[in-house]
């Protein structure tokens, strides 16, 4: 079956094109706009709404949230568009109880089909509209196969006295809480009543509140248009610190100082992302630092940052994340990947904006380590996918066609993704380069773009005007084809180069607690154990830990790439703690390669399987859903 999204129409551009007095360059690139921008139908394989024929444009969304249920109850009434004038329009759905559906007009309930099609799509529900509705709305309540949603009870909160819920809605989960039309290249505004238990405070991806009140009833206004994805919601004792003049933190008040202290250069850095690529669009920029078992480092949910806990490391030296879910607000979440296939627009542009940032805040040899981390781990993951026999997952714009898009998220998108545009900024130079992503980013402000559109564009616009420039990058070679081509940019550090030489002579005898280890920050401790020998005795890992305390170390980063290089050795100096890591952070990416390391070492799947069976009841089932199928866990 296809179906199909609407790329924006923008009418401004429309009546820009037909204006006189534009240069010949400019007629040109807004003629290809002009036919760019009209109706280019775009295959969403992970939606059953058919936004090309009747859309919808907002939401009123009327919530209550039931802790002791764990479920929300809501209706949501929305405004649409009947485009093509049809008599029905699509949403999609999964695991949602419909109560009521109704219609502006249409007196009374109204009759309406679901089609049940599979497991992770959901349910598509089609409701009859005419020519003159104008809204339509759903009573409904989530059941407990809303994955988007995690509660968590009051144990699992710093605090320990009030429960706390947050979304997850990327890729396709707001769905799960939300009947919508659930593709990223459907845009909406929004706006959102809550009602919470007294005492806590509701949080959303809009305009919020920064103080609990004394009704528990909170209200919400997203006044830009943005895809289902970026809905998110955020339920708990929260307070609030202010950093900058649009910045600030949420977290629960027993975080809330080290969150601030940890944060302090967020207002810097939206102002060096406004430097480097045009104004901040979406007016406030606050994060709020989640409990330890949201499953994601970072999700850039607009105006508000979702964030793990896990990077509060004290010194402010993993904040790198924090530039990155800021990136977001240009690349994502203006302008947007139209399919999950196209998540390297959003995720490698990002990369390649964090690390601009941080280059501009820490300087070059800093961003440089970053960069050497991101190709090490490129490396390793086109070797993991290839061993997978996933090689075609290694290309940028991958083939998600009937699998759920979350099985198909590796790190390609980002690191690779990174690479590319890397290697147009040193082969065009940087000054064209940033002139050129501006630009983009302007253009395309909340609309939607494709692999295919990106590359007319990048052509266009920049690459076509030295053929030189075309056959240094081989732009193509990167997106469609698989592997690293030979072309990718290499990045040295001298600082990483000391490490390297603090290793050796520590390979040759010297002990740890002699080497030069000073001034080294975050990437470069992660160097540093990143290339520790794959086999060591008892006695040198005893000696690393003595000297470096790795183990209980409070920095996340580091201390997870050590337990994944010391479990195989059978360091059971690290049991207890690398246990308590499991069961308390829920976070995907550090889960993942430490239970992949449990199940080498001697005490294998058996301690992998019993952790497991104690941790999982606190992950997001984003998080379940991965470990379930490493562990061959069944319910
Ligand atoms: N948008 C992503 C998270 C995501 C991607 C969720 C795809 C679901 C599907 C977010 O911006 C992200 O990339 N987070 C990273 C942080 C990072 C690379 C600094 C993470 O969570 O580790
Ligand atoms: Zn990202």
């Amino acid at each position: 079956m296809n179906l199909y999204k609407i790329i924006g129409i923008s009418t401004l551009s429309f009546l820009l094109a037909c204006g006189s007095a534009e240069s010949s360059k400019e007629k040109q690139t807004q003629d290809m706009n002009k036919v760019e921008k009209q109706i280019s139908p775009i295959n969403d394989p992970h939606s059953y709404a058919k936004p090309h024929e009747a859309v919808v444009k907002h939401l009123d969304w009327k919530a209550e949230v039931d802790f002791e249920r764990k479920i929300i109850l809501a209706t949501a009434t929305y405004t649409i568009e009947n485009i093509k004038g049809v008599d029905t329009i699509y949403l999609d759905s999964r695991n949602l109880l419909i109560k009521e559906v109704g219609r502006d007009d249409h007196e009374g309930s109204l009759g309406y089909e679901t089609h049940n099609k599979s497991d992770f799509l959901g349910t598509q529900i089609a409701i009859p509209i005419t020519q003159a509705t104008k809204e339509i709305s759903i009573k409904y309540e989530t059941t407990q196969g809303a994955d988007a949603l995690q509660f968590l009870d009051p144990v699992q909160t710093a605090g320990k006295k009030h429960p706390f819920l947050f979304t997850q809605s990327q890729a396709i989960l707001a769905r799960t809480w939300l009947p919508c039309q659930d593709g990223p290249g459907v845009r909406f505004t929004y706006e959102a009543e809550v009602k919470v238990p007294k005492g806590m405070l509701a949080l959303m991806s809009a305009s919020n509140p920064t103080a609990i009140n004394d009704n528990g009833i909170y209200n919400f206004k997203m006044d830009q248009a943005v895809p289902s994805y970026l809905m998110a919601l955020a339920v708990g004792n929260i307070a609030y610190q202010q950093i900058g003049e649009v910045t600030g933190v949420y977290a629960e008040p027993e975080l809330i100082d080290a969150a601030a202290y940890e944060f302090a250069e967020m207002q810097n850095m939206v102002d060096t992302a406004e430097a480097l690529y045009g104004e901040y669009r979406w007016g406030k920029y606050d994060v709020i630092v989640l409990p330890p078992s949201f499953p994601f480092g970072g999700m850039e949910n607009p105006r508000l940052t979702f964030a793990t806990p896990t990077i509060i490391a004290g010194d402010r030296s993993l904040t790198a994340l924090i530039a990155h879910e800021l990136a977001h607000s240009w690349s994502g979440n203006l302008v947007t990947n139209a399919t999950w296939a196209d998540i390297w627009l959003n995720e490698g542009f990002t990369v390649y904006f964090e690390n601009r940032i941080m280059e501009e805040i820490y300087g070059k040899d800093f961003a440089n380590m970053l960069a050497i981390l991101s190709y090490q781990d490129l490396k390793e993951e086109i070797e993991w996918l290839k061993s997978e026999g996933r090689e075609a997952d290694t290309r940028l714009k991958v083939d998600l066609e009937g699998r759920d898009p979350d099985d198909g998220l590796t790190g390609i998108p980002y690191d690779k993704g990174y690479y590319l545009l890397r290697l147009i900024e040193e082969t065009v130079g940087r000054e064209r380069w940033d002139a050129f992503l501006k630009q983009y980013f302007n253009e395309y402000a909340f609309e939607v773009m494709t692999t295919k559109r990106f590359l007319a564009y990048l052509n266009a616009e920049l690459l076509d005007e030295k053929p030189e420039w075309k056959e240094a990058i081989r732009v193509e070679e990167w997106v469609y084809e698989t592997g690293l081509p030979d072309n990718c940019p290499k990045v040295s550090s001298t600082k990483f180069q000391a490490v390297e030489k603090q290793l050796t002579a520590w390979k040759g005898g010297q002990f740890a607690r002699e080497l030069e280890t000073e001034n080294w920050m975050t990437p470069e401790w992660l160097h540093f154990v990143r290339l520790l020998p794959d086999t060591m005795e008892f006695a040198q890992m005893q000696e690393l830990d003595k000297a470096y305390g790795f183990t209980t170390i409070g920095n996340s980063e580091i201390q997870a790439a050590w337990f994944e290089k010391v479990i195989p050795n059978n360091y059971e100096a690290s049991d207890a703690a690398s246990k308590k890591f499991l069961i308390e952070v829920g976070r995907r990416k550090f889960l993942v390669p430490i239970y992949k390391a449990i199940l080498k070492s001697a005490a294998g799947k058996e301690r992998a399987e019993a952790i497991y069976q104690e941790a999982r009841p606190n992950y997001h089932a984003v998080s379940r859903e991965t470990l379930d199928k490493l562990l061959g866990y069944q319910q």
